[in-house]
Formats: structure tokens, sequence, C-alpha cells
């Protein structure tokens, strides 16, 4: 198993205690202002809790052994020069990198993304993708190269087919590519477009093809997302104010109390203790990388968005998944997948817990844009009661969720000012600022 359950029970406990009983001890913290934070007292338990954000424990980014060329330097070469290709497209426009702008924290800032066509929900930064078990906010694909082969079929995204994507590479990159996965097929007489997705033509001339023809344009395909992960893998985190913070509060350094403002360090106490944030928003990532339904209103109310609950079919059937004949796992390396939960009434409208870092810096919020702001975040885990109304009407919709929708948030109260630390420690995640 990739991911550590270890420790999990004995985190929450702490974060429990630490919710119960909180003073402020912070010096010369004014209402307006705002000074910086000066000398601030933390127990060793919310010690070890800070300790447990800092940058410094996230372990290197974790092998993923379906992926075999993943630390390549020339595959990962390849795949930066394919996640910027516009000729990945039905219509020449749309690569990766218009959905997940480099200098956006590889997002769009959109509601919604835009490629050929308007999709139903918000891109998603890549940076520390690396480290989640399931990708997506629902979680349908188990490993980063599997991910990337999802938006080139997407007909909303680039909308592009299996026979053409091959083409590109023997026409575009065929040295690159054969460095790193061997001689590619020979690509005579196959169709210019073909594949199992997209439209009933490129269906219809795919089925024209043998079963070993379509193994090897596969085959091709799988490397694109081969490269294109390991590319995304090497992209480093950066660390934030809040790093600086934590490492001088843990090395025990009076230069803290001029590295973050009062406000900042109220919300981040705020954080680990009596908002409970930090049960869900863990470790150095600020996300538990499991799936939870917060009551987030959903887009279209009409056709809910059901989440992880509506992924696990197709992670489990995806031919690029880690059992899969293009995996470069064995059968006993995929855990996650052999083992994955299938049967939690929660995990109906779950999504997947963003990590918070340079999180101020991307609005809007949820897997649909649903909040513009952070401050309308925060507002909406106080607002549990009317949040669960909300889902409720949504099992209604549903029929066949007959489990129920079970929000999983405990209703939290926070004054005015507490509502504007918590959104000024937020800041304190982003690099500049
Ligand atoms: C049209 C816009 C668009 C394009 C083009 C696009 N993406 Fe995305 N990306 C999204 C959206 C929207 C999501 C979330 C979708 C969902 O959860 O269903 C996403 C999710 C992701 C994630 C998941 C991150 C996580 O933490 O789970 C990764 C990784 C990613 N995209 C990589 C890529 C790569 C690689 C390509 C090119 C092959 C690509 N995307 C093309 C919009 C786009
Ligand atoms: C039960 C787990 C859980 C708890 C507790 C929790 N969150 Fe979240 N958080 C999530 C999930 C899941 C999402 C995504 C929900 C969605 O899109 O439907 C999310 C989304 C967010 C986002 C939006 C990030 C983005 O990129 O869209 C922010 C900001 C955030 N939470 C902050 C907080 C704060 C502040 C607290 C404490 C008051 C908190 N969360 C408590 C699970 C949790």
């Amino acid at each position: 198993m990739r991911r550590r359950h270890t420790g999990t029970w004995a985190l929450a406990t702490l974060i429990a205690m630490l919710g119960a009983g909180l003073t402020l001890s912070i010096a010369g913290a004014g209402e307006t202002g705002e000074p910086m934070a000066g000398p601030v007292r933390w127990r060793a338990d919310e010690k070890a809790v800070l300790a447990s954000l800092s940058l410094q424990r996230l372990p290197s980014v974790p092998a993923d052994p379906s992926n075999a060329v993943e630390r390549q330097p020339a595959a990962v070469e390849l795949g930066r020069r394919l996640f910027e290709d516009t000729r990945l497209s039905r219509n020449g426009a749309v690569a990766c990198s218009t959905c997940h702008v480099p200098s956006k924290q590889f997002q769009d800032g959109l509601a919604v993304s835009r490629g050929l066509g308007t999709g139903t929900r918000r891109a998603m930064p890549i940076v520390g993708a690396g480290h989640a078990t399931w990708l997506f906010w629902d979680g349908r694909k188990d490993s980063l190269w599997a991910q990337a082969l999802g938006p080139l079929e997407d007909p909303m995204e680039h909308g592009t087919n299996r026979t053409r994507l091959a083409h590109v590479v023997a026409t575009n990159y065929r040295p690159s590519y054969e460095a790193v996965f061997g001689a590619l097929p020979r690509l005579e007489g196959l169709p210019a477009d073909a594949g199992p997705q997209g439209s009933a033509a490129e269906r219809a001339a795919w089925s024209t093809l043998d079963a070993r023809r379509r193994d090897e344009v596969s085959r091709v395909f799988a490397n694109i997302g081969k490269s294109i992960a390991a590319y995304e893998k090497s992209l480093p985190i950066v660390p934030t104010r809040l790093d600086g913070y934590l490492d001088a509060v843990l090395r025990g350094e009076r230069a803290a109390g001029q590295m973050l403002r009062a406000d900042e360090v109220r919300g981040l106490r705020l954080f680990i203790g009596k908002a409970q944030c930090v049960s869900c928003h863990q470790g150095p990532l600020f996300t538990d990388q499991h799936f939870h339904n917060t009551g987030v209103p959903p887009r279209d109310r009409a056709r809910p968005d059901r989440g992880r609950a509506g992924a696990l079919a197709a992670v489990q059937t995806d031919e690029f998944n880690c059992l899969g004949p293009y995996s470069d796992a064995q059968p006993a390396q995929c855990q996650e997948l052999r083992f994955m939960v299938t049967d939690d009434p929660g995990l109906e409208g779950a999504f997947k817990t963003p990590g918070l870092r340079g999180v101020a810096d991307r609005p809007p919020y949820m897997h649909a844009g649903q909040f513009a702001t952070l401050e309308q975040v925060v507002r909406h885990y106080i607002a549990a009661p009317h949040a669960a109304v909300g889902r409720s009407e949504l099992v209604h919709h549903h029929g066949g969720a007959s489990a129920g929708t079970h929000v999983e948030r405990t209703p939290i109260t926070l004054s005015e000012a507490e509502i504007k630390d918590l959104v000024a420690f937020m800041g304190t995640l982003s690099a500049h600022k």
C-alpha cells in the first residue's frame, strides 16, 4: 500500500484534543492593522501537528510500478513537450497546458474548463498530483499516466483519437519516443482517425482493425500518458511562507514571530484546532487523498454529480488501470486498486480533498467552482444544516442512491473575526505575498 494508515487515529485524537480547549497567547495582536505575530507559544501536541504540515515531512514522490519509464529524464522531456503540444487535439488548438497553465499553478482559474467544449468540473492543479492514489475529483483513474489518456479522447477536451495520436507521434516525435519506448509499430494502412471512443465513424474505423493492431496503437497511446506522467511527477513543489514559519517554530527560532502576521497565526491555530480543517486537509499537501461529501451544492441540481460513487466502476474496468495489459506492474503491486473501498455510502457525492498549497491564488473553489472566494468556502463549512437539506434533495432526485447521501462534516461555530483569520491563514500557503 502506498498510503500509510498508521497514525491516523492518533492524529485524529490529537486534533480533537486541540479543538477542545484553546487559549490564544499571541502578544500584541490588535483587531486592526494586523501586526506581526511576535512570540507565540505552541504546546507540544500542537507542535506535532505543525510538524506534520511541513514540506520537510513530505516523502519523495512514491514510485508508480505501473509506469516503468517515469524516472527517465528522456521520458520527462518528451512528456514536457507533449504536455504543451496542441497537435494532440482534434482542432489543433488544445493542449494539456490550455487548461493546466504553468504560470497559474497548472490550472485555468475557471469554474469549469473549456477545451473543444465546456466541461462540468474545475481543472485541478497538477503539482503534487504524483502523491495521489486516485486522480480526478472523483478518482476515476488510478495513475497519472492513465489519467493523461482521459482528456485526449474526451470530446469536450482534446477530442482526438488513438490512430491520429500515433501518427502525430510518428511524424513529430519518432526519435524521442523510440529512445524511451523502443520502435514504433508500423503505421502504414492505419486509418487517420480511429479509436474506441469518439464519433461513430472513429469507432467503426477502429473495429475494422485486428486485435494485434489495436493493441499496438493502444500501447503508443499508453506510452504518451507514461511520458506525460513522468513530466508531471518532475514538477517541484515550491515552499510557501507557512513552510518558513513552521521550520522556524520547530527549530525554536525567535525569528518565527516576524514571519507571519498575528491574524495568520490565529487562523493557523483555528485550522489545526477548533475549525477541524486539518482532519481532512492534512499532511504537507493539506489533503488526506480521500473522498468526502462536504455538502457542496451541485452545479446542476437536475443532474447532480455523484462524485466518487459514480467513478468506482470506471476505474475498475479501465483498460489502462494498474491491472490492465498496458501496466508495467505485477498484480501484487496493485493493492490500492484491488482493495479499493466500494461499499461506503459516504462515497455518494464525495469528492477528493483538494490540497490547499497556493489555494488563495486560484479561485473559484470546489469541484465545479461553486464558491468565488475563500470566505465563502469557510462560511460553507459553518452552514452545515442548510447544506444537509441540499443533499437530501439530491438523494431524492437520484432515486437509486437509496443508501442516502451522508454529509461528512461536524458543524463548527466561528465568529466573524475567526472567519477572517482562517482566510488570512490560507494566504500563507502561497510562495509570495
Ligand atoms: C479542457 C480542459 C482540460 C484539458 C485540455 C486537460 N485537462 Fe486535466 N483536468 C481538467 C479538469 C476539468 C480536471 C478535473 C476533471 C474531473 O475531475 O472530472 C482535470 C484533472 C486533471 C488531473 C487530476 C489531478 C488530481 O489531483 O487528481 C491531472 C493530473 C490532469 N488533469 C492532467 C492533464 C493532462 C496530462 C492533460 C493533457 C493530456 C490534461 N489534463 C488536459 C481540465 C483539462
Ligand atoms: C470532511 C473533510 C473536510 C473537512 C473537515 C474540511 N474540508 Fe475543505 N474540502 C474537503 C473536500 C472533499 C473538498 C472538495 C469538495 C468539493 O469540491 O465538493 C474541500 C474543499 C476545500 C477548499 C477548496 C479548495 C479548492 O481547490 O477548490 C478549501 C479552501 C477548503 N476545503 C478549506 C477548508 C477549511 C478552511 C476547512 C476548515 C474550516 C476545511 N476545508 C474542512 C474536505 C474537507
